[in-house]
């Protein structure tokens, strides 16, 4: 797929992965929809460098987790540019109070890593003729040893898998479903760590190092343009899920 002038939603992309994203298919020509929810001033910034790149690109603010909210900031997108080429379905939360036992961290984390996307797709069905879809999912949607301090991260992050490949068997031809798994990707969602802790967190990837967001946005644009991928999860990690299994 040819991105110039094409209409990208990019959720959650005012910081990290999602910010990095809306510049990578800025620089492929494509317009731009900068979908944020607090953090205004980082959407503004995600915006500032896309304009550097392409034309007609545009900030939305929209709790993704919110159907009124999602709904609206559909019937923008129609009103602006009639339908929607691409969607990236990457806002995202990580609870620290996650735990087997902790039901309002799993409420939580149920609307705004998986039921969040779920509602945005539901919307973008509607307008979205042709196009892509691709899915920000976790590697720990996919590690067979799991992480309990990430048990509902990671369990809707697998969920979110599945989905995918449903939705894939749903939509297609005219419209391709994939997903990414990242590793630990250099962004807010782990605070700000120094360089040391930096270097400790990518101990966990045969690389040695924590992936930048660039690199997953390089990953989600490969998806986005192929023909044939379909219903596919696309591991990026460094190769974390083989460093793991001892
Ligand atoms: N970093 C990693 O190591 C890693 C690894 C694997 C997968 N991921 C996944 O990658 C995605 C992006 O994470 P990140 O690391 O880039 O985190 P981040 O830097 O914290 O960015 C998260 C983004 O999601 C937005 N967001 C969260 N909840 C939202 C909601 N309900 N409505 C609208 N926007 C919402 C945030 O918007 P505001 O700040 O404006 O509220 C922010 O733009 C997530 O799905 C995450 O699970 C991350």
């Amino acid at each position: 797929m040819d991105f110039k002038n094409k209409v990208v939603l990019v959720t959650g992309a005012s910081s990290g992965i999602g910010r990095a994203t809306a510049i990578a298919f800025a620089k492929e020509g494509a317009k731009v929809i900068i979908n944020f929810r607090s953090d205004s001033n980082g959407a503004k910034e995600a915006l500032e460098k896309c304009n550097k790149h392409s034309k007609d690109n545009i900030v939305l603010q929209a709790d993704v987790s919110d159907v009124n909210d999602v709904s609206e900031m559909l019937d923008k997108i129609k009103k602006q540019f009639g339908s929607l080429d691409i969607l990236v379905n990457n806002a995202g939360i990580f609870d620290e109070s996650d735990s087997p036992t902790n039901i309002e961290a799993f409420d939580n984390i149920y609307k705004n890593n998986f039921l969040s996307s779920v509602i945005v797709t539901k919307y973008v069905l509607e307008i979205m003729k042709e196009g892509r879809i691709v899915n920000v999912s976790s590697i720990h949607g996919r590690l067979g040893h799991g992480r309990p301090t990430a048990i509902a991260y990671s369990a809707f992050k697998a969920a979110f898998e599945n989905y995918t490949k449903n939705l894939a068997k749903e939509v297609a031809p005219k419209i391709l479903v994939n997903a990414i798994a990242p590793g630990r990707v250099n962004t807010p969602q782990w605070g700000s760590p120094d360089k040391k802790e930096q270097e400790e967190l990518g101990r966990a990837h045969l690389i040695k190092r924590m992936i930048q967001p660039e690199e997953i946005a390089d990953s989600i644009v490969f998806l986005a343009k192929s023909d044939v991928i379909c219903g596919e999860v696309l591991t990026v990690d460094g190769g974390m899920s083989l460093v793991t299994l001892g």
